[in-house]
């Protein structure tokens, strides 16, 4: 066998087929490895992508992420993490966070959302996934069992990785697809976590405040019953990723400063990905019980999941310097408001034509909740009828170039003509442009 050497250009490469090893790796993987399922959304991201290589005219409105072209990161950022680079910090960060970033986020919690937290209690990582992994890895042992409603995001792949039972809260448009404490009460009895966010996504919704607080209240009296007979506690985790990022007077809001007692029992998850537009720059954090932090600090730690030192640098001097960041924010939410608020005029224009669609008005995010409400019903220009929420999403997509994830992609299993709509990596133009191609599949 010859060994290929980066030194010599006399001797060949040893060529390794693309299929190696994977008959050996139906023996050879994990069981928690062959479970695992891909990321559905990037699937039909794709497609997306390969129908546009191939020249069709298709609105891309399934990533939760942002065309930077649409929405670039702050120029201040920008310009920090270089000169963080050209001043050399490049070596690793302190496994915990850099000081000066969790100094900046806990003032940003104590100025911005009403609770102070020592500095002990936050950690920073690679984004708000290490941050959700090491929550569920801290809290949940294999068997444990974790609770999210259903549509969330991704819930269903991290009780997967840690081995947990879920319990999945189905919710729908009469609770603003967000669970109510009452529906909880019923679904909790055993579980270690619930994992939620707010705003959320798929849906777009925001949980309001009469909501955060009977979560905050639960929580207390869950966890006094539980302490009395001896069983261990339940936690909530709280994922803000999208807290910047609310419309037409909606509000984000945390259990923790409404019912103070409540924050043994909150973690949460927060990142600069999409309130900063920066989803490839890899900074998140979480706030929580100190003890509880510490030992999540070593999971992220093992995994190797810091967020790359400049970048955190940068991000301080970002979360520090309000004006900056709240300039960001204005213009940013303008630019969001009106692509969403373009996605709901076009959905209202369709149904008032008397197509079976409808659409919750923004609340949050950057995402809208769409409904054809299809299934059933003659698919136009044939002789069929849809049957499935894939077979509606393959004709928007097929004539009129207009991409969305199904609601299946986030846990749903019944066929209801739920999707979401997400605005960050297209243009007001290429909205309305696609907004008028579905008129026309739809007979306009
Ligand atoms: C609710 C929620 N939490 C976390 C994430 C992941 O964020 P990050 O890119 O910082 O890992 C996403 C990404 O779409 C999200 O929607």
């Amino acid at each position: 066998m010859t060994v290929g050497t980066t030194s010599g250009t006399d001797r060949a490469a040893v060529e390794i087929p693309a299929d190696c090893g994977a008959r050996e790796a139906q023996r050879g993987l994990s069981a928690m490895a062959m479970g695992l399922v891909g990321s559905e959304i990037l699937k039909i991201a794709g497609q997306v992508r390969a129908l546009i290589a191939g020249g069709r005219e298709v609105c891309n409105l399934t990533v939760g992420d942002f065309a930077p072209k649409q929405f670039p990161i702050p120029q201040f950022l920008a310009d920090e993490t270089h000169k963080a680079l050209e001043r050399g910090e490049t070596n690793y960060p302190p496994s915990d966070g850099m000081p000066e970033l969790r100094k900046a986020v806990q003032r940003v919690y104590r100025e911005r959302l009403g609770i102070a937290y020592p500095l002990d209690s936050i950690l920073i990582a690679s984004g708000a996934r290490p941050c959700i992994y090491a929550t569920y890895r801290a809290i949940v042992d294999p068997g444990e069992t974790v609770c999210y409603p259903v549509p969330s995001w991704n819930n269903n792949h991290y009780a997967h990785l840690v081995g947990a039972k879920a319990i999945e809260i189905p919710v729908g448009p009469d609770t603003n697809f967000l669970p109510t404490a009452s529906m909880l009460k019923n679904a909790l009895k055993d579980a270690r976590l619930l994992a939620l966010s707010t705003p959320v996504n798929p849906t777009g919704t925001v949980m309001n405040e009469s909501e955060v607080r009977a979560l905050g209240e639960f929580l207390v009296e869950e966890n006094a019953r539980r302490e009395k007979s001896g069983r261990r506690p339940l936690y909530l985790m709280y994922d803000q990723v999208y807290r910047d990022l609310t419309f037409r007077g909606f509000r984000h809001e945390t259990p923790v400063r409404l019912v103070p007692e409540c924050a043994p029992y909150v973690i949460f998850v927060d990142a600069i990905s999409k309130s900063f537009c920066a989803t490839g720059l890899r900074v998140g954090w979480i706030v929580g019980p100190a003890a509880i932090v510490s030992r999540m600090r070593d999971v992220v730690g093992h995994v190797g999941a810091w967020a790359p030192r400049a970048e955190q640098v940068a991000s301080a001097k970002l979360l520090e310097n309000f004006e900056i960041a709240d300039a960001f924010h204005t213009k940013m939410l303008e630019q969001v408001s009106l692509r969403l608020e373009a996605s709901y005029q076009g959905i209202e224009k369709l149904r008032a034509r008397g197509v079976p669609v409808e659409a919750v008005p923004p609340q949050g995010a950057i995402y809208l909740t769409i409904r054809f409400n299809l299934i059933g019903k003659p698919v136009p220009g044939s002789a069929g009828v849809f049957k499935t929420n894939e077979e509606i999403r393959e004709f928007l997509l097929d004539k009129a170039g207009f991409a969305l994830v199904p609601f299946q992609a986030f846990g749903v299993r019944e066929d209801s003509g739920w999707f979401r709509l997400s605005v960050g990596a297209v243009s007001l133009a290429e909205i309305q442009a696609a907004f008028g191609r579905l008129e026309k599949a739809f007979g306009g």
